[in-house]
């Protein structure tokens, strides 16, 4: 069993890296050609980039598919640069099919593991890759050097065509279907039928410690995963180090990625390395695990029975939470943190699930009629036609968003109690939150009982965050922030907000541009779980958005997922 893809990379040619020995480092240029494919392909998931911290990158994305076509450096905070970031109709338009366009990705204090993945639609199922930031010269891993580094990139695998799953959901108002598989490096492994010819195997030596670079991209469940009878131990995640934590398995969610070591120092022998699903929730989700073998080297009989190492049930809400509480941010002299104390800017955020009318109640798949939808303080975000960066930089903003993005909840309610009486229904709409220029930001995310509950990934561009606070429940702002993690909270760009809890996290608006944030489960960001953060320009060209000579395909509308090709410059 291989990967159809909606449509992949195929290639990739490293035209040059050119290295010019300047204070800000090096300049590299890739090129990335998609194209459209119905059959077995290799290269799924996509090429990787290689850089060190602070480099520049250069893609140019040629879309030889049918679809347009956006895409994203996640976790990359592209200083000032929110014209390469990516989401489609939030910075840019789709590249359309038959055209090409550059990209040019800023690399600043980012160190470790991040991820690329397209950003229009679902396509993200197969157009992704990972981004592997080196420390600088001069410097080293804040750990034992180790032997060898391995990405793994986990990913949702659909008989189907993707783009498909997605819109007849939209259309019939119903949950999409759930995938067929998870992969492990594009392998779904031993546990689904007709597979395991091509399981991936990670190949180690006995005595060695590898560095494994885990990439969540699967589109609608988070992971728990582990590899039997060996423990890892954390080191980083989000392109950022933490205080090494020694674990049995870890939970990834989608838009995650982490940093793992582990020590090949058990019999030499085959172990399973399993991805779970983690899905605390009453909505449909991929129940199956995908398997990959961590196998040492050298003469031995293979195992009967190979181990497999213990998950927590899918569901097990608490078993997530033992994980991440136990992840800090490292907090040294070289890698210290830098949280915002005073707070200028409080913003108190419900994450629901809901539904919204359909004309005349033609939704079928629905019981009412109505279609499943997904808000933020109860604003269902509505993607427009045209770019909000674009409308925003040459001031069209009437037609395109408005900026009145409620600060705190319209109505107030027991949020993660008996909501029986509270409407699912929810109201769209193209609202943004305005953040002046190097505001000290604390944002509180609420999950809410309303529909199927669950934990959320929530996501922000341009920025990485500190943690400072999560738990199970209804956020009190008068004892809660009294226990706020200010010492060593994770700096991270996703974050798994408790299913009917909060998480507080804490940023300084120093990029000035039009960052979305959303939630990673791809499902609940169709749906409208999303909103723009703009941070406006702080007055000298040092903390002003890069100029940008020409609107790109403003005056061309384009209607989300629409393939008409577009003038593009
Ligand atoms: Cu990885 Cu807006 O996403
Ligand atoms: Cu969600």
């Amino acid at each position: 069993m291989k990967a159809i893809p909606w449509f992949v990379l195929v290639s990739y040619i490293c035209l040059a890296s050119l290295h010019y020995g300047l204070a800000e480092g090096a300049i590299h240029y890739y090129d990335f050609v998609h194209k459209e494919h119905a059959t077995v392909n290799d290269s799924f998931p996509g090429p990787e980039i290689h850089v060190q911290k602070g480099d520049t990158v250069f893609v140019n994305v040629h879309n030889q598919g049918k679809y347009g076509v956006t895409i994203h450096w996640h976790g990359v905070k592209q200083p000032r640069n929110p014209w390469s970031d990516g989401p489609e109709n939030v910075t840019q338009c789709p590249i359309p099919a038959g055209t090409n366009f550059t990209q040019e990705i800023n690399f600043s204090s980012e160190e470790g593991t991040l991820w690329w993945h397209a950003h229009s639609d679902w396509s993200r199922a197969t157009v992704h890759g990972a981004i592997i930031i080196y420390p600088e010269n001069g410097t080293t891993y804040p750990y034992t050097e180790p032997h060898e580094e391995e990405t793994i990139v986990l990913a949702s695998w659909y008989k189907a065509d993707v783009m498909e799953v997605i819109t007849d959901a939209l259309t019939t108002g119903a949950d999409p279907n759930v995938s067929d598989a998870f992969t492990i490096n594009g392998e779904p492994g031993d546990l689904y039928d007709c597979s395991n010819e091509t399981t991936y195997r990670l190949a180690v030596e006995y005595g060695k410690t590898y560095l494994l670079r885990v990439i969540n991209a699967i589109l609608n469940e988070e992971t728990f995963f582990g590899i039997a009878e060996h423990n890892l131990t954390l080191v980083g995640t989000d392109g950022a180090y933490v205080r090494p934590a020694t674990v049995d398995y870890i939970v990834i969610a989608p838009g995650q990625t982490m940093d793992v070591l582990v020590t090949a120092n058990q019999a030499p022998s085959y172990y399973y390395i399993a991805g779970s699903p983690f899905a605390d929730s009453i909505a449909p989700f991929d129940n199956t695990t995908t398997t990959a073998i961590f196998e040492y080297k050298g003469n031995y009989t293979p195992p009967s029975t190979i181990p497999f190492p213990v998950l927590p049930l899918y569901n097990d809400s608490d078993a997530a939470a033992t994980f991440t509480n136990k992840i800090r941010a490292l907090n040294s002299a070289e890698h210290p943190v830098n949280v915002p104390k005073n707070i200028t800017r409080q913003i108190y955020m419900t994450v629901s699930t809901n539904t919204l009318p359909c004309p005349n109640n033609s939704c079928s798949g629905n019981s009412n009629g109505d279609r499943l939808s997904a808000s933020l303080n109860n604003i269902s975000f509505d993607t427009p036609s045209i770019s909000i960066l674009q409308a925003y930089y040459w001031n069209l903003s009437k037609d395109v968003y408005t900026t009145d993005f409620p600060e705190k909840p319209p109505t107030f309610f027991d949020f993660t109690g008996n909501v029986d009486n509270i409407t699912l229904y929810t109201n769209p709409g193209t609202k943004v939150i305005m953040l002046d220029f190097n505001e000290t930001v604390e944002i509180v995310f609420q999950g809410t009982n309303l529909s199927a509950a669950e934990n959320h990934p929530m996501h922000l561009h341009g920025f990485s965050f500190y943690l400072v606070g999560k738990n199970k429940g209804n956020f009190d702002n008068a004892t809660d922030p009294l226990k706020y993690n200010l010492i060593d909270p994770p700096e991270v760009n996703t974050i798994g907000l408790p299913k009917n809890g909060w998480a507080a996290i804490r940023f300084y608006a120093d990029n000035p541009g039009v960052w979305f944030m959303h939630c990673h489960l791809e499902r609940h960001a169709s749906w409208g779980m999303d909103t723009v953060l703009i941070v406006k320009n702080g007055g000298t060209e040092a903390t002003s958005i890069r100029p940008h000579p020409l609107p790109i395909c403003l005056l061309v509308p384009s209607p989300r997922c629409d393939a008409t090709p577009q003038s593009f410059i």
